[in-house]
């Protein structure tokens, strides 16, 4: 692996829809020195993503692909990660899905989190429908990117226990919170043996 990385941090660039609060998590970890990555960029969707504004306050370069033309936009993204030697993929609450062509170029090396106990609750409203069919759990999960939507290699999972007076919000909350710290934790798993 440390072959294929090359020497220094992994560098690494983060996708980004909206908050970014998972951003913020990464950016911390990747400040630490014994942090295996160096977050080189941000990459958005969305020009309005709230995310940005940390990205900008903390000097961190960033570029914003509209994808009204999603081929368009995959191809700039891709030369992009190409010019700035980008090695990993972070998805952070990014809201577009990428391509299998795209995804097969950066085959491995794309990771996701998900609010939900996958297999279950792939896509959106996961807090919502969990809730709703009374599971006792549900919680977070990071895990490779594949060509089907949040089915690839689980790296790392996270419980959190759903209260009875629990509605999505205060159970988005809670998980949210795990999300922060079951990132970083993913990231160390995967590249602290080099
Ligand atoms: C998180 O719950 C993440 O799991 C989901 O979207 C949310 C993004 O939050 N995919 P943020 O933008 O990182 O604050």
């Amino acid at each position: 692996m440390r072959k294929l990385i090359g020497p220094g941090k992994i560098k690494t660039a983060i996708f980004i829809s909206g908050k970014g609060t998972n951003l913020k998590s990464l950016h911390k970890l990747s400040t630490k020195k014994n942090s295996p990555i160096k977050i080189e960029i941000v990459i958005s969707n969305n020009s309005l993503a709230k995310g940005l504004d940390y990205a900008t306050k903390h000097k961190i370069k960033q570029k914003i692909f509209d994808f009204k033309d999603k081929n368009k936009s995959e191809k700039e993204i891709l030369k992009c990660l190409k010019k700035n030697q980008i090695f990993l993929i972070c998805l952070a609450g990014f809201m577009k899905i990428l391509s299998k062509s795209f995804i097969k170029k950066f085959k491995g090396k794309i990771l996701n989190i998900h609010p939900s106990l996958l297999p279950k609750y792939k896509g959106l409203n996961t807090h919502q429908r969990a809730i709703e069919n009374k599971d006792k759990y549900s919680g977070c999960t990071v895990h490779f990117v594949n060509s089907k939507l949040d089915s690839g290699k689980i790296i790392i999972q996270k419980k959190v226990r759903i209260f009875k007076n629990d509605d999505y919000k205060t159970l988005k909350k809670r998980i949210l919170k795990q999300e922060h710290i079951l990132y970083s934790k993913a990231i160390k798993k995967i590249f602290s043996n080099l």
